[in-house]
């Protein structure tokens, strides 16, 4: 199968191009670099088992001149709620227009699947278990945006036959996540990796469900495979909810640092305070079951990365 991965030099992005390539198809990957990097795909590109082309999904006439594919998976876009909130303008252009060029190169090469990348940030502060029909009401510029991007999915799926699934992930975590937009557990490894104890803003009490990102590319592939409705969404998720608090215990404990004190700091607006979710939709529907528990997810992600060991 021959796919078009926008934003695929990302973080999930290279992670999900290693996939479809030890599965035998070709993936073009779209990126501009903006986060992304070349370094991510590299091998996959000199090897020929995958081709980049170095667009920026904003400009509507490049976009048009990528070629017929079997199906298009759109993960680019601006993956930071903070930034959202310092520069709205360019977020909503990444992830709204940029989105809207995607569908409308769909619609123009008559691509019958598309698998989109949306956002549990899109049901913003809900406090209880989120389920795909839970209220969606984002407190972030970022949120808004996938939302957005998702109502235009599902009506050019309505309109023109589009197969379209969107994904909703909850926090990804794992290698190579970029430093600029990285979770919680992604700071905390820089910040052990400058000797520093890891920062938390707020008081920590704060939940999130963690998936690892080789879980989330296989249930990317498994949406690239779905059928069933011309158009769905899912939450993407382990339906285990864990406190900023116990992920930094986990987390020192799995680097070996457990007298380490974390930093407490001023929390940070529009960033959401509990998430969690029963991801039973998913699990019916693409037959996806995470297989990397939290714990073994992090020793994994530790062992990955260089620590100075005199700390
Ligand atoms: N990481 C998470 O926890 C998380 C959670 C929910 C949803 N998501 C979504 O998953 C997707 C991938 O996120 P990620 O964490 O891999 O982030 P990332 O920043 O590593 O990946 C985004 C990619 O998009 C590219 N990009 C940005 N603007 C572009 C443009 N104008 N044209 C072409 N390419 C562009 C970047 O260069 C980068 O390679 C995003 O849509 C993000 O919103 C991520």
């Amino acid at each position: 199968m021959k796919v078009i991965v926008t934003g695929g030099a990302g973080f999930v992005g290279s992670h999900l191009i290693e996939l479809l390539v030890s599965n035998n198809h070709f993936p073009i990957i779209v990126d501009n670099l903006n986060s992304g990097l070349y370094s991510n795909i590299k091998t996959f590109v000199d090897s020929k088992k995958a081709k980049f082309i170095k667009y920026d999904i904003r400009n509507f006439n490049k976009v048009m001149e990528l070629p017929k594919v079997d199906a298009v998976i759109h993960l680019a876009a601006i993956a930071s709620v903070v930034e959202s909130i310092s520069n709205p303008i360019f977020v909503n252009d990444v992830n709204v227009n940029g989105t809207l060029n995607i569908l409308e190169f769909c619609r123009k090469k008559k691509i019958k699947k598309l698998v989109f990348t949306s956002s549990a940030a899109i049901y913003g502060d809900y406090e209880k278990k989120i389920t795909e029909t839970s209220p969606t009401i984002p407190t972030s510029v970022y949120g808004s945006t996938k939302l957005s991007g998702e109502q235009y999915c599902k009506i050019y799926s309505n309109l023109f036959g589009i197969n379209i699934t969107a994904l909703r992930p909850f926090n990804i975590y794992g290698p190579r996540q970029n430093d600029a937009y990285a979770g919680v557990i992604s700071k905390f490894m820089d910040r052990l990796n400058e000797n520093k104890s890891p920062i938390i803003f707020g008081d920590g009490r704060q939940t999130r469900d963690f998936i690892h990102v080789d879980d989330v590319a296989r249930a990317f592939y498994l949406a690239l495979k779905y059928k069933k409705k011309t158009f769905d969404v899912f939450n993407l998720a382990t339906g285990k909810s864990t406190s900023v608090n116990e992920l930094s215990k986990i987390f020192l404990l799995a680097a070996n640092k457990p007298k380490l004190k974390t930093i407490h700091k001023k929390s940070i607006p529009g960033v959401v305070v509990h998430s969690s979710t029963n991801p039973k939709k998913i699990k019916q529907n693409l037959h996806f079951t995470p297989i990397i528990s939290l714990k073994d997810g992090i020793t994994k992600f530790v062992k990955s990365q260089t620590f100075d060991s005199k700390l």
